[in-house]
């Protein structure tokens, strides 16, 4: 998509299509307008009230004035009180205006930055990012796509002087560079798994990231054994495909404030092995690499956003299938730092890939780690689909992170480590089993999981419910979200500003 910031002071509005911003404050929904008249501008909102639009958060209607004039079509898109009216509500209203306008033949479409003291940066940000977002699709696999028009492919942000100008070009560039990078994220999850496995998302994770400047390796299953990766091994070798391991080291210009490890679960397909899922549980599987996919988009944006943090991402990814060297219920085996496992579920792989996982982080010396995972129906049971489960061994770090997903708008809700329920995870023959009784999944996994980061300030991320959904959300189509993208980013960029 073509995404240009046009000269506000000699643009005109006539015979164009374009999309304007109100609140459901009427005294604050007329303001200055660029290329029309206050008053053009103040006639088209009161035809838009005569017709019952609101300004309601994400209401949109889309007018055609008399004659082209003042614009051809112009789509009303509401931000709620004026109040609320910040960067989550105006990401929403772009992309509402741009779904409906799906229905008419607009290839270029104008945005209008209304006037405004300030924040017309982190404004043109949100509307750019929307809008992209919006016409985001993941058609790779269809021989023909089925639109009635030729789509979106030409955005315009029309600002009211050069100086907000300047501003809505680097709110364009970085709006951009957020939607990509959850675009990545987006396109991996929604590829098939017969077209991503271990090997072919390592290989693909090289290439776009060595593109983007990043460091790139790609460990293979005899690098793997090397290192005593014995828990991933475990869970790949029911699989006809090897495991891989990519490590994508981002560093700063600068001196960097700190080193964070971002660890991702990269489980391609998740059909439970052994202990198989059901037809229902496996249909949406090949989403189990959510976790590895959000941190890769999230690699992706870094030299480009530049924040003064090193960061190191560890991407374990295999293939949970039972076959006939499928590993087995009681089977025992050794994870990186040395513990001992015993398996009780095999559908319990995510915190065995991540074990290795993170003793990889924590013995590459960082301050800090994170790890991000579709790791438990339970977290799902427990916060519904839209919301992402945090865990942490230092609050701190748990409030810097939620504090990080508030100004994203992504939801994000801290959950408890009960230290009493440490003792359940231990077993009889090994020094842990990776499943117990279902009650508390998500509190128990993450529990797992802090077995395997010794005293280094972690976090965990339980993304199951928001990483994939099965309906249209505001900001796109069903199937993989990019959820906890900009959560991250946002992270990222506060922890290389303190
Ligand atoms: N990948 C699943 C978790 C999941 C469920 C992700 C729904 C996205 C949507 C994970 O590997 C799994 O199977 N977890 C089991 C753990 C249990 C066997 C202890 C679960 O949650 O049922
Ligand atoms: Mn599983
Ligand atoms: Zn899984």
């Amino acid at each position: 998509m073509k995404c240009v910031v046009e000269n506000g002071g000699k643009w005109k509005a006539d015979g164009r299509t374009l999309v304007m911003f109100g609140t459901s404050d009427p005294s604050l929904a007329a303001g200055s307008w660029p290329g029309m008249t206050k008053r053009d501008a103040e006639a088209l909102l009161s035809l838009a009230r005569e017709d019952g639009w609101a300004g309601k958060e994400e209401e949109v209607l889309v007018l055609r004035p008399q004659g082209g004039r003042p614009a051809l079509r112009v789509a009303l898109a509401g931000l709620g009180t004026a109040e609320d009216a910040g960067p989550d509500r105006v990401r929403r209203a772009a992309a509402a205006a741009v779904k409906r306008l799906r229905d008419y033949p607009v290839e270029r479409l104008y945005m209008l930055l209304p006037a405004s003291e300030g924040g017309n940066e982190e404004r043109a940000a949100a509307i750019v990012e929307g809008a992209l977002l919006a016409s985001y699709r993941f058609d790779r696999h269809k021989s023909s796509v089925e639109t009635k028009h030729p789509p979106l492919s030409d955005l315009r942000l029309v600002p009211t002087s050069e100086k907000a100008a300047a501003a809505a070009r680097a709110g364009c560039a970085r709006g951009r560079v957020l939607a990509e990078a959850i675009s990545t994220t987006r396109d991996l999850v929604n590829e098939p798994a017969a077209d991503k496995t271990p090997t072919r998302i390592a290989a693909e994770v090289r290439r776009l990231g060595r593109k983007d400047g990043l460091k790139v390796r790609v460990l293979r299953e005899n690098d793997l054994r090397k290192l005593g990766m014995g828990s991933l091994l475990a869970v790949a070798q029911g699989s006809y495909e090897p495991p891989t391991f990519v490590t994508l080291q981002y560093d700063p210009p600068g001196k960097p404030r700190k080193r964070i490890a971002l660890v991702g679960k990269g489980i391609t397909f998740d059909s439970g092995g052994l202990c198989i899922k059901t037809a229902d549980g496996m249909e949406t599987m090949k989403c189990d690499m959510g976790g590895a996919a959000t941190i890769f988009g999230v690699m992706r944006a870094l030299p480009k956003l530049k924040p003064a943090v090193s960061v190191l991402a560890c991407l374990p990814f295999a293939e949970n299938m039972p076959g006939g060297r499928a590993v087995k219920p009681g089977d025992v085996f050794r994870a990186m730092n040395g513990k001992t496992i015993e398996m009780k579920n095999t559908d319990a792989e995510g915190r065995l890939v991540l074990a290795d996982g993170l003793a990889y982080a924590v013995k590459a010396g960082v301050d800090e780690i994170v790890d991000v995972a579709t790791l438990t129906g339970a977290c799902v049971v427990a916060l519904g689909p839209l919301v992402s489960g945090v865990f942490s061994n230092h609050q701190p770090l748990a409030d810097r992170l939620l504090a990080a997903a508030r100004e994203a708008g992504e939801y994000a809700w801290q959950l408890p480590l009960i230290k009493e329920y440490r003792e359940l995870m231990k077993s009889t023959v090994a020094d842990l089993k990776n499943s117990e009784k279902p009650h508390g999944g998500a509190i128990k996994a993450a529990l797992f999981l802090q077995e395997f980061v010794g005293d280094v300030p972690w976090a965990h991320v339980d993304i199951a419910g928001p990483a994939y959904s099965d309906r249209e959300l505001p900001l796109g189509r069903s199937g993989g979200t990019g959820h906890l993208v900009r959560t991250l980013l946002a992270f990222l960029e506060r922890e290389g500003r303190k």
